[in-house]
Protein backbone atom coordinates (compact mmCIF):
# COMPACT_ATOMS: atom_id res chain seq x y z
CA UNK A 1 0.00 0.00 0.00
CA UNK A 2 1.52 3.58 -1.11
CA UNK A 3 0.93 6.37 1.42
CA UNK A 4 1.13 10.00 0.21
CA UNK A 5 0.74 13.30 1.96
CA UNK A 6 -0.80 15.83 -0.29
CA UNK A 7 -2.54 19.32 -0.25
CA UNK A 8 -5.97 19.49 0.29
CA UNK A 9 -7.52 19.65 -3.20
CA UNK A 10 -10.49 17.66 -4.93
CA UNK A 11 -9.01 14.99 -6.37
CA UNK A 12 -10.38 13.85 -10.03
CA UNK A 13 -9.98 10.13 -10.00
CA UNK A 14 -10.40 7.05 -7.78
CA UNK A 15 -12.66 7.55 -4.97
CA UNK A 16 -12.57 10.36 -2.03
CA UNK A 17 -13.15 9.77 2.12
CA UNK A 18 -14.24 12.96 3.74
CA UNK A 19 -15.34 12.95 7.32
CA UNK A 20 -17.58 15.06 9.16
CA UNK A 21 -18.67 15.17 12.71
CA UNK A 22 -21.61 14.65 14.60
CA UNK A 23 -23.84 17.21 14.59
CA UNK A 24 -21.74 19.88 13.38
CA UNK A 25 -22.20 22.19 9.81
CA UNK A 26 -21.36 20.51 6.67
CA UNK A 27 -17.10 21.28 5.96
CA UNK A 28 -16.75 23.83 2.83
CA UNK A 29 -15.65 20.33 1.08
CA UNK A 30 -18.86 18.47 1.45
CA UNK A 31 -20.45 21.87 0.87
CA UNK A 32 -18.36 22.11 -2.43
CA UNK A 33 -19.60 18.36 -3.46
CA UNK A 34 -22.59 19.04 -2.65
CA UNK A 35 -22.85 22.24 -4.91
CA UNK A 36 -21.35 20.28 -7.23
CA UNK A 37 -23.80 17.17 -7.19
CA UNK A 38 -26.42 19.37 -7.59
CA UNK A 39 -27.50 18.57 -3.74
CA UNK A 40 -27.14 14.66 -4.23
CA UNK A 41 -24.74 14.90 -1.05
CA UNK A 42 -27.12 16.31 1.32
CA UNK A 43 -30.05 14.21 0.01
CA UNK A 44 -28.03 11.23 -0.08
CA UNK A 45 -27.02 12.29 3.85
CA UNK A 46 -30.63 12.55 4.73
CA UNK A 47 -31.82 9.43 3.08
CA UNK A 48 -29.29 7.73 5.01
CA UNK A 49 -30.54 8.93 8.58
CA UNK A 50 -26.69 10.10 8.70
CA UNK A 51 -25.94 12.02 11.62
CA UNK A 52 -21.77 11.75 11.61
CA UNK A 53 -21.65 9.72 14.87
CA UNK A 54 -18.55 7.61 14.19
CA UNK A 55 -18.35 4.54 11.91
CA UNK A 56 -21.25 5.39 9.74
CA UNK A 57 -20.72 5.59 6.16
CA UNK A 58 -22.56 6.78 3.19
CA UNK A 59 -21.23 6.13 -0.03
CA UNK A 60 -22.10 8.07 -3.48
CA UNK A 61 -21.23 5.67 -6.58
CA UNK A 62 -20.65 7.40 -10.12
CA UNK A 63 -21.38 11.04 -8.83
CA UNK A 64 -22.96 13.32 -11.26
CA UNK A 65 -20.93 16.52 -11.85
CA UNK A 66 -17.67 14.83 -10.58
CA UNK A 67 -14.84 12.47 -11.90
CA UNK A 68 -14.76 10.85 -9.08
CA UNK A 69 -15.63 7.06 -9.08
CA UNK A 70 -17.08 7.71 -5.46
CA UNK A 71 -16.90 9.66 -2.50
CA UNK A 72 -17.01 8.37 0.98
CA UNK A 73 -18.69 10.56 4.21
CA UNK A 74 -18.03 9.29 7.14
CA UNK A 75 -18.54 10.02 10.47
CA UNK A 76 -15.99 11.27 12.71
CA UNK A 77 -18.72 10.99 16.22
CA UNK A 78 -18.84 14.16 18.46
CA UNK A 79 -16.09 16.94 17.32
CA UNK A 80 -14.28 17.35 20.37
CA UNK A 81 -13.67 14.07 21.52
CA UNK A 82 -11.58 14.09 17.56
CA UNK A 83 -8.43 12.33 18.92
CA UNK A 84 -5.70 9.98 17.37
CA UNK A 85 -7.86 6.68 17.45
CA UNK A 86 -10.69 8.36 15.61
CA UNK A 87 -8.44 9.84 12.80
CA UNK A 88 -6.89 5.88 12.59
CA UNK A 89 -10.22 4.67 12.48
CA UNK A 90 -11.31 7.21 9.68
CA UNK A 91 -8.28 5.36 7.69
CA UNK A 92 -9.21 1.90 8.77
CA UNK A 93 -12.79 2.62 7.38
CA UNK A 94 -11.56 3.88 4.20
CA UNK A 95 -9.45 1.04 3.09
CA UNK A 96 -12.08 -1.55 5.05
CA UNK A 97 -14.79 -0.10 2.62
CA UNK A 98 -12.35 0.27 -0.51
CA UNK A 99 -9.87 -2.52 -0.28
CA UNK A 100 -11.11 -4.93 -2.70
CA UNK A 101 -13.63 -2.72 -4.65
CA UNK A 102 -11.90 -2.15 -7.84
CA UNK A 103 -10.71 1.38 -6.83
CA UNK A 104 -6.81 1.74 -7.14
CA UNK A 105 -6.56 5.02 -5.85
CA UNK A 106 -7.99 6.88 -2.33
CA UNK A 107 -7.81 10.32 -1.63
CA UNK A 108 -8.64 10.89 2.52
CA UNK A 109 -9.42 14.26 3.71
CA UNK A 110 -8.33 14.71 6.86
CA UNK A 111 -10.07 17.75 8.41
CA UNK A 112 -9.87 17.52 12.16
CA UNK A 113 -13.42 18.87 13.67
CA UNK A 114 -11.69 20.83 16.25
CA UNK A 115 -8.72 23.05 16.49
CA UNK A 116 -5.41 21.08 16.88
CA UNK A 117 -2.14 21.95 16.84
CA UNK A 118 0.29 21.55 13.83
CA UNK A 119 1.88 18.91 15.34
CA UNK A 120 -1.48 17.29 16.44
CA UNK A 121 -2.11 17.63 12.41
CA UNK A 122 0.52 15.71 11.82
CA UNK A 123 0.17 12.81 14.12
CA UNK A 124 -3.54 12.85 12.89
CA UNK A 125 -2.25 12.49 9.44
CA UNK A 126 -0.42 10.02 10.41
CA UNK A 127 -2.82 7.99 12.40
CA UNK A 128 -5.16 8.24 8.97
CA UNK A 129 -2.12 6.48 7.38
CA UNK A 130 -1.28 4.06 9.99
CA UNK A 131 -5.46 2.85 10.06
CA UNK A 132 -5.38 3.04 6.28
CA UNK A 133 -2.36 0.29 5.98
CA UNK A 134 -2.76 -1.72 9.40
CA UNK A 135 -6.89 -2.17 7.87
CA UNK A 136 -5.27 -3.64 4.63
CA UNK A 137 -3.62 -6.52 5.70
CA UNK A 138 -4.10 -9.80 4.56
CA UNK A 139 -2.39 -13.01 4.36
CA UNK A 140 -2.84 -14.60 0.86
CA UNK A 141 0.36 -16.65 0.43
CA UNK A 142 -1.60 -20.43 0.73
CA UNK A 143 -4.31 -19.30 -1.52
CA UNK A 144 -3.43 -20.72 -5.50
CA UNK A 145 -7.16 -20.15 -6.64
CA UNK A 146 -8.04 -16.15 -5.45
CA UNK A 147 -10.85 -14.93 -8.12
CA UNK A 148 -8.86 -11.43 -9.27
CA UNK A 149 -12.26 -10.06 -7.37
CA UNK A 150 -11.52 -11.10 -4.24
CA UNK A 151 -8.02 -9.40 -4.15
CA UNK A 152 -7.09 -6.25 -3.04
CA UNK A 153 -7.59 -3.40 -5.48
CA UNK A 154 -6.60 -0.57 -3.71
CA UNK A 155 -2.99 0.61 -4.01
CA UNK A 156 -2.61 3.84 -2.78
CA UNK A 157 -3.92 6.00 -0.21
CA UNK A 158 -3.41 9.65 -0.83
CA UNK A 159 -4.01 11.81 2.75
CA UNK A 160 -4.78 15.30 2.34
CA UNK A 161 -3.53 17.67 5.16
CA UNK A 162 -2.25 20.90 5.94
CA UNK A 163 0.93 20.54 5.96
CA UNK A 164 2.21 17.13 3.95
CA UNK A 165 5.85 18.00 4.89
CA UNK A 166 5.20 17.41 8.58
CA UNK A 167 3.09 14.46 8.06
CA UNK A 168 5.33 12.63 6.05
CA UNK A 169 7.69 13.14 8.78
CA UNK A 170 5.20 12.30 11.66
CA UNK A 171 4.34 8.70 9.48
CA UNK A 172 7.94 7.44 9.51
CA UNK A 173 8.26 6.03 12.97
CA UNK A 174 4.37 5.23 12.41
CA UNK A 175 5.20 3.52 9.35
CA UNK A 176 8.21 1.27 10.94
CA UNK A 177 5.69 0.79 13.92
CA UNK A 178 2.88 -0.56 11.40
CA UNK A 179 5.66 -2.35 9.47
CA UNK A 180 6.48 -4.52 12.78
CA UNK A 181 2.43 -5.10 13.55
CA UNK A 182 2.77 -7.08 10.26
CA UNK A 183 5.87 -8.96 11.03
CA UNK A 184 4.14 -10.26 14.25
CA UNK A 185 0.53 -11.01 12.41
CA UNK A 186 2.51 -12.93 10.21
CA UNK A 187 4.22 -15.29 12.35
CA UNK A 188 1.09 -16.27 14.38
CA UNK A 189 -1.30 -16.65 11.36
CA UNK A 190 1.16 -18.80 9.45
CA UNK A 191 0.55 -22.50 10.33
CA UNK A 192 1.87 -24.24 13.06
CA UNK A 193 3.50 -27.25 10.61
CA UNK A 194 5.60 -24.51 9.43
CA UNK A 195 6.33 -22.18 11.83
CA UNK A 196 7.85 -24.06 15.01
CA UNK A 197 10.45 -23.08 16.87
CA UNK A 198 13.21 -23.06 14.62
CA UNK A 199 11.54 -21.32 12.35
CA UNK A 200 10.37 -18.78 14.17
CA UNK A 201 14.11 -18.05 15.78
CA UNK A 202 15.47 -18.15 12.05
CA UNK A 203 12.33 -15.48 11.23
CA UNK A 204 13.81 -13.73 14.34
CA UNK A 205 17.28 -14.00 12.75
CA UNK A 206 16.13 -11.61 10.14
CA UNK A 207 16.11 -8.58 12.06
CA UNK A 208 19.54 -9.00 12.43
CA UNK A 209 19.46 -6.64 8.93
CA UNK A 210 17.23 -3.91 11.15
CA UNK A 211 20.44 -3.78 13.90
CA UNK A 212 18.89 -6.06 16.49
CA UNK A 213 21.56 -8.35 18.16
CA UNK A 214 20.26 -11.55 18.34
CA UNK A 215 21.19 -15.23 19.79
CA UNK A 216 19.73 -18.22 19.83
CA UNK A 217 20.18 -20.84 22.58
CA UNK A 218 19.05 -25.00 21.39
CA UNK A 219 18.49 -27.64 23.96
CA UNK A 220 21.68 -28.03 24.98
CA UNK A 221 22.61 -24.65 26.02
CA UNK A 222 19.30 -24.29 28.11
CA UNK A 223 20.09 -27.48 29.86
CA UNK A 224 23.67 -26.41 30.81
CA UNK A 225 21.56 -23.14 32.20
CA UNK A 226 19.16 -25.42 34.06
CA UNK A 227 16.25 -24.64 32.34
CA UNK A 228 14.72 -27.65 33.06
CA UNK A 229 10.66 -26.26 33.33
CA UNK A 230 11.11 -24.76 29.80
CA UNK A 231 12.71 -27.74 28.57
CA UNK A 232 9.85 -30.22 29.82
CA UNK A 233 7.27 -28.69 27.56
CA UNK A 234 9.39 -29.83 24.61
CA UNK A 235 10.20 -32.95 25.56
CA UNK A 236 6.97 -34.73 23.76
CA UNK A 237 7.85 -32.56 20.74
CA UNK A 238 9.61 -33.51 17.86
CA UNK A 239 10.92 -29.94 17.26
CA UNK A 240 13.37 -28.73 19.16
CA UNK A 241 12.72 -25.96 22.18
CA UNK A 242 14.56 -22.83 21.38
CA UNK A 243 15.24 -19.48 23.65
CA UNK A 244 15.36 -16.47 21.81
CA UNK A 245 17.41 -13.20 22.87
CA UNK A 246 16.84 -10.20 21.20
CA UNK A 247 19.08 -7.13 21.91
CA UNK A 248 18.30 -3.52 20.49
CA UNK A 249 21.04 -0.64 21.98
CA UNK A 250 19.95 2.42 20.71
CA UNK A 251 21.05 4.53 23.81
CA UNK A 252 23.52 6.72 23.20
CA UNK A 253 25.31 4.61 26.04
CA UNK A 254 25.33 1.34 24.89
CA UNK A 255 26.25 -0.04 28.25
CA UNK A 256 23.19 1.77 29.84
CA UNK A 257 20.69 -0.48 31.46
CA UNK A 258 18.07 -2.09 29.34
CA UNK A 259 14.17 -2.53 29.57
CA UNK A 260 13.04 -5.98 29.01
CA UNK A 261 10.24 -8.07 27.45
CA UNK A 262 9.55 -11.61 27.21
CA UNK A 263 7.31 -13.76 25.05
CA UNK A 264 5.49 -16.92 25.45
CA UNK A 265 5.91 -18.28 22.50
CA UNK A 266 4.21 -21.90 22.37
CA UNK A 267 4.34 -22.44 18.35
CA UNK A 268 1.69 -25.05 18.95
CA UNK A 269 -0.59 -26.28 22.06
CA UNK A 270 -2.04 -29.67 21.93
CA UNK A 271 -2.18 -29.51 25.93
CA UNK A 272 0.42 -32.22 26.24
CA UNK A 273 -0.61 -35.39 27.63
CA UNK A 274 -3.64 -32.87 29.50
CA UNK A 275 -4.63 -33.19 25.63
CA UNK A 276 -6.99 -30.20 24.88
CA UNK A 277 -10.30 -31.50 23.31
CA UNK A 278 -10.53 -31.29 19.49
CA UNK A 279 -13.00 -28.86 18.58
CA UNK A 280 -11.05 -25.51 17.95
CA UNK A 281 -7.30 -27.26 19.16
CA UNK A 282 -6.26 -25.40 15.39
CA UNK A 283 -6.77 -22.03 17.63
CA UNK A 284 -3.43 -22.98 19.49
CA UNK A 285 -1.37 -21.62 16.53
CA UNK A 286 -1.42 -18.38 18.15
CA UNK A 287 -0.13 -19.23 21.37
CA UNK A 288 3.24 -18.06 20.15
CA UNK A 289 1.06 -14.35 20.21
CA UNK A 290 3.61 -13.39 23.08
CA UNK A 291 6.84 -14.00 21.81
CA UNK A 292 5.59 -12.90 18.27
CA UNK A 293 4.49 -9.23 20.12
CA UNK A 294 7.90 -9.55 22.16
CA UNK A 295 9.46 -9.85 18.49
CA UNK A 296 7.47 -7.17 16.73
CA UNK A 297 8.38 -4.99 19.47
CA UNK A 298 12.11 -5.29 18.66
CA UNK A 299 11.24 -4.86 15.25
CA UNK A 300 9.54 -1.50 15.58
CA UNK A 301 11.98 -0.37 18.14
CA UNK A 302 14.99 -0.85 15.59
CA UNK A 303 13.14 0.30 12.44
CA UNK A 304 12.18 3.81 14.03
CA UNK A 305 15.90 3.61 16.00
CA UNK A 306 14.39 4.36 19.09
CA UNK A 307 16.63 5.88 21.69
CA UNK A 308 17.14 2.63 24.07
CA UNK A 309 18.42 -0.31 25.38
CA UNK A 310 15.82 -2.84 25.23
CA UNK A 311 15.85 -6.53 25.19
CA UNK A 312 13.45 -9.27 23.76
CA UNK A 313 13.39 -13.04 24.93
CA UNK A 314 10.87 -15.58 23.32
CA UNK A 315 10.90 -19.01 25.20
CA UNK A 316 10.04 -21.27 22.03
CA UNK A 317 8.74 -24.45 22.20
CA UNK A 318 5.87 -27.16 21.27
CA UNK A 319 3.34 -28.72 23.19
CA UNK A 320 2.54 -32.21 22.57
CA UNK A 321 1.56 -35.77 23.54
CA UNK A 322 4.29 -38.38 22.96
CA UNK A 323 6.32 -41.02 24.69
CA UNK A 324 8.91 -38.78 25.68
CA UNK A 325 6.45 -36.17 26.90
CA UNK A 326 6.01 -34.80 30.56
CA UNK A 327 3.24 -36.76 32.38
CA UNK A 328 0.63 -34.86 35.18
CA UNK A 329 2.21 -35.34 38.45
CA UNK A 330 6.27 -35.33 37.28
CA UNK A 331 8.36 -32.76 39.32
CA UNK A 332 10.63 -30.69 37.36
CA UNK A 333 13.27 -28.19 38.56
CA UNK A 334 13.39 -24.56 37.20
CA UNK A 335 16.95 -22.29 36.37
CA UNK A 336 15.87 -20.30 39.50
CA UNK A 337 16.39 -23.57 41.60
CA UNK A 338 12.58 -23.85 42.63
CA UNK A 339 10.45 -27.35 42.07
CA UNK A 340 7.42 -27.53 40.55
CA UNK A 341 4.78 -30.02 40.65
CA UNK A 342 2.87 -30.66 37.05
CA UNK A 343 -0.09 -31.36 37.57
CA UNK A 344 -1.36 -30.48 34.21
CA UNK A 345 0.43 -30.23 31.02
CA UNK A 346 -2.08 -27.64 29.43
CA UNK A 347 -0.82 -25.22 31.99
CA UNK A 348 2.39 -25.22 29.90
CA UNK A 349 3.11 -21.27 29.23
CA UNK A 350 3.89 -20.70 32.89
CA UNK A 351 6.96 -22.93 32.66
CA UNK A 352 7.85 -21.69 29.61
CA UNK A 353 8.16 -18.21 31.07
CA UNK A 354 9.58 -19.26 34.84
CA UNK A 355 12.80 -19.98 33.24
CA UNK A 356 12.61 -17.36 30.42
CA UNK A 357 12.20 -14.61 33.08
CA UNK A 358 14.67 -15.69 35.86
CA UNK A 359 17.27 -16.21 32.83
CA UNK A 360 16.10 -12.33 31.95
CA UNK A 361 16.39 -10.85 35.09
CA UNK A 362 19.84 -12.69 36.01
CA UNK A 363 21.54 -11.69 32.53
CA UNK A 364 20.11 -8.07 31.72
CA UNK A 365 19.23 -7.17 35.20
CA UNK A 366 16.62 -4.73 33.49
CA UNK A 367 14.98 -1.51 34.44
CA UNK A 368 11.54 -3.70 34.23
CA UNK A 369 10.39 -6.84 32.48
CA UNK A 370 6.70 -7.06 30.76
CA UNK A 371 6.09 -10.18 29.62
CA UNK A 372 3.30 -10.99 27.42
CA UNK A 373 1.57 -14.25 26.67
CA UNK A 374 -1.49 -15.82 26.05
CA UNK A 375 -1.78 -17.43 28.74
CA UNK A 376 -4.84 -18.61 30.24
CA UNK A 377 -8.80 -19.11 29.17
CA UNK A 378 -9.62 -17.44 32.47
CA UNK A 379 -8.46 -14.23 31.52
CA UNK A 380 -11.58 -14.42 27.93
CA UNK A 381 -14.40 -15.35 30.67
CA UNK A 382 -13.39 -12.71 32.82
CA UNK A 383 -12.22 -9.41 30.71
CA UNK A 384 -13.58 -11.01 27.05
CA UNK A 385 -12.29 -10.46 24.16
CA UNK A 386 -11.07 -6.96 23.52
CA UNK A 387 -9.18 -6.36 27.38
CA UNK A 388 -6.03 -8.15 27.89
CA UNK A 389 -5.39 -8.59 31.46
CA UNK A 390 -2.57 -6.37 33.49
CA UNK A 391 -0.87 -8.06 36.58
CA UNK A 392 2.15 -5.91 38.15
CA UNK A 393 4.33 -5.93 41.46
CA UNK A 394 4.97 -2.17 40.40
CA UNK A 395 2.34 0.87 40.48
CA UNK A 396 4.32 3.30 38.35
CA UNK A 397 4.52 0.56 35.53
CA UNK A 398 0.89 -0.54 35.76
CA UNK A 399 -0.15 2.87 35.08
CA UNK A 400 2.01 3.95 32.10
CA UNK A 401 0.88 0.54 30.23
CA UNK A 402 -2.40 1.59 31.05
CA UNK A 403 -1.81 5.06 29.15
CA UNK A 404 -0.27 3.46 26.22
CA UNK A 405 -2.63 1.14 26.24
CA UNK A 406 -5.51 3.65 25.98
CA UNK A 407 -3.77 5.81 23.55
CA UNK A 408 -2.90 2.78 21.07
CA UNK A 409 -6.32 1.76 21.51
CA UNK A 410 -5.21 -1.62 23.07
CA UNK A 411 -6.72 -1.58 26.17
CA UNK A 412 -5.63 -3.30 29.40
CA UNK A 413 -7.19 -3.43 32.85
CA UNK A 414 -5.31 -4.19 35.67
CA UNK A 415 -6.09 -7.49 38.13
CA UNK A 416 -5.82 -8.03 41.62
CA UNK A 417 -2.48 -10.26 42.84
CA UNK A 418 -1.41 -11.26 46.75
CA UNK A 419 -0.92 -13.15 48.73
CA UNK A 420 -4.71 -14.86 49.45
CA UNK A 421 -4.20 -16.01 45.48
CA UNK A 422 -0.32 -16.63 45.82
CA UNK A 423 -0.84 -19.65 48.34
CA UNK A 424 -3.19 -21.53 45.83
CA UNK A 425 -0.28 -22.69 44.19
CA UNK A 426 1.67 -24.12 46.78
CA UNK A 427 2.68 -28.16 46.71
CA UNK A 428 2.65 -30.61 49.38
CA UNK A 429 5.80 -32.48 47.90
CA UNK A 430 7.15 -29.37 45.67
CA UNK A 431 7.40 -25.49 46.32
CA UNK A 432 4.81 -24.66 43.75
CA UNK A 433 2.80 -26.58 41.97
CA UNK A 434 1.29 -25.40 38.16
CA UNK A 435 -2.44 -24.92 38.57
CA UNK A 436 -4.12 -22.94 41.01
CA UNK A 437 -7.99 -24.89 41.10
CA UNK A 438 -11.11 -23.60 39.34
CA UNK A 439 -10.71 -20.51 40.57
CA UNK A 440 -9.04 -17.29 39.22
CA UNK A 441 -7.09 -18.97 37.39
CA UNK A 442 -5.57 -15.80 35.35
CA UNK A 443 -4.59 -14.31 38.63
CA UNK A 444 -2.67 -17.70 40.11
CA UNK A 445 -1.14 -18.08 36.60
CA UNK A 446 0.75 -15.09 37.05
CA UNK A 447 1.57 -15.60 40.77
CA UNK A 448 3.03 -18.56 39.10
CA UNK A 449 4.98 -16.37 37.13
CA UNK A 450 5.85 -13.77 40.07
CA UNK A 451 7.75 -16.75 41.60
CA UNK A 452 10.66 -16.10 39.05
CA UNK A 453 10.83 -11.64 38.90
CA UNK A 454 13.20 -11.71 41.53
CA UNK A 455 11.64 -8.67 42.92
CA UNK A 456 12.16 -6.65 39.59
CA UNK A 457 9.79 -4.58 38.72
CA UNK A 458 7.58 -6.64 36.27
CA UNK A 459 4.57 -6.89 34.16
CA UNK A 460 2.44 -9.15 32.92
CA UNK A 461 0.03 -9.20 30.07
CA UNK A 462 -2.56 -11.82 29.69
CA UNK A 463 -3.40 -11.68 25.55
CA UNK A 464 -5.24 -14.85 25.27
CA UNK A 465 -8.64 -13.08 24.19
CA UNK A 466 -7.01 -9.78 22.11
CA UNK A 467 -4.25 -12.08 20.13
CA UNK A 468 -6.39 -12.91 18.16
CA UNK A 469 -9.82 -11.29 16.13
CA UNK A 470 -12.73 -12.96 15.71
CA UNK A 471 -13.98 -10.21 13.80
CA UNK A 472 -12.45 -7.08 12.18
CA UNK A 473 -12.29 -4.21 14.80
CA UNK A 474 -10.99 -0.83 13.71
CA UNK A 475 -7.64 -0.99 12.26
CA UNK A 476 -7.60 -4.94 12.57
CA UNK A 477 -9.20 -7.13 9.78
CA UNK A 478 -9.95 -10.91 11.21
CA UNK A 479 -7.67 -13.31 12.65
CA UNK A 480 -4.23 -12.09 13.95
CA UNK A 481 -4.58 -8.70 15.75
CA UNK A 482 -0.57 -8.15 16.67
CA UNK A 483 -1.73 -6.93 19.67
CA UNK A 484 1.08 -5.76 22.04
CA UNK A 485 3.51 -4.39 19.96
CA UNK A 486 1.85 -0.44 19.37
CA UNK A 487 1.11 -0.73 23.29
CA UNK A 488 4.64 -1.13 24.24
CA UNK A 489 6.04 0.78 21.28
CA UNK A 490 4.25 3.35 22.90
CA UNK A 491 5.47 2.85 26.89
CA UNK A 492 8.88 2.84 26.08
CA UNK A 493 8.47 6.16 23.27
CA UNK A 494 6.44 7.66 26.21
CA UNK A 495 8.75 7.11 29.23
CA UNK A 496 12.21 5.39 28.22
CA UNK A 497 14.00 6.86 25.47
CA UNK A 498 17.17 9.46 25.70
N1 LIG B 1 -2.66 -21.52 25.64
C1 LIG B 1 -3.62 -21.79 26.64
C2 LIG B 1 -4.51 -20.59 26.97
C3 LIG B 1 -5.39 -20.09 25.86
C4 LIG B 1 -6.72 -20.45 25.79
C5 LIG B 1 -4.91 -19.19 24.94
C6 LIG B 1 -7.53 -19.96 24.79
C7 LIG B 1 -5.72 -18.69 23.94
C8 LIG B 1 -7.03 -19.07 23.86
C9 LIG B 1 -2.90 -22.23 27.92
O1 LIG B 1 -1.71 -22.89 27.73
C10 LIG B 1 -3.81 -23.17 28.62
O2 LIG B 1 -4.06 -24.22 28.10
N2 LIG B 1 -4.28 -22.78 29.80
C11 LIG B 1 -5.14 -23.60 30.55
C12 LIG B 1 -4.67 -23.55 31.99
C13 LIG B 1 -5.34 -24.55 32.88
C14 LIG B 1 -4.92 -25.96 32.51
C15 LIG B 1 -4.93 -24.26 34.32
C16 LIG B 1 -6.55 -23.03 30.43
O3 LIG B 1 -6.70 -21.82 30.37
O4 LIG B 1 -7.48 -23.82 30.36
MN1 LIG C 1 -1.94 -24.97 27.46
ZN1 LIG D 1 -0.68 -22.48 26.01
Amino acid sequence: MQINFVKSDLPDEGALVVGTAEGEDLTGLLEELDGKTKGAVKRALKAARFTGAKGQVVELLAPAGLALDRALIVGLGKADKFDGAAAESLGATAVARLLTSGEKTVTVVLQAPKRVSDDEEAEFAARVAQGAVLRSYRFDQYRTTQKKTEKPSLAKVNIAVGDPGDAKKAWRSAEAVANAVFFTRDLVTEPPNVLYPEEFAKRARKLEDLGLEVEVLGEKEMAKLGMHTLLAVGHGSERESQLLVMQWKGAKDKNAQPIAFVGKGVTFDTGGISIKPAAGMDAMKYDMGGAAAVTGLMHALAGRKAKVNAVGICGLVENMPDGRAQRPGDVVKSMSGQTIEVLNTDAEGRLVLADAIWYCQNRFKPKFMVDLATLTGAIRISLGLEIAGLFSNNDELAERLLAAGKAEGEALWRMPMGDRFDKMIDSPIADMKNIGGQFGGSITAAQFIQRFVNKVPWAHLDIAGTAWFEEARGSTPKGASGYGVRLLNRLVADHYEN
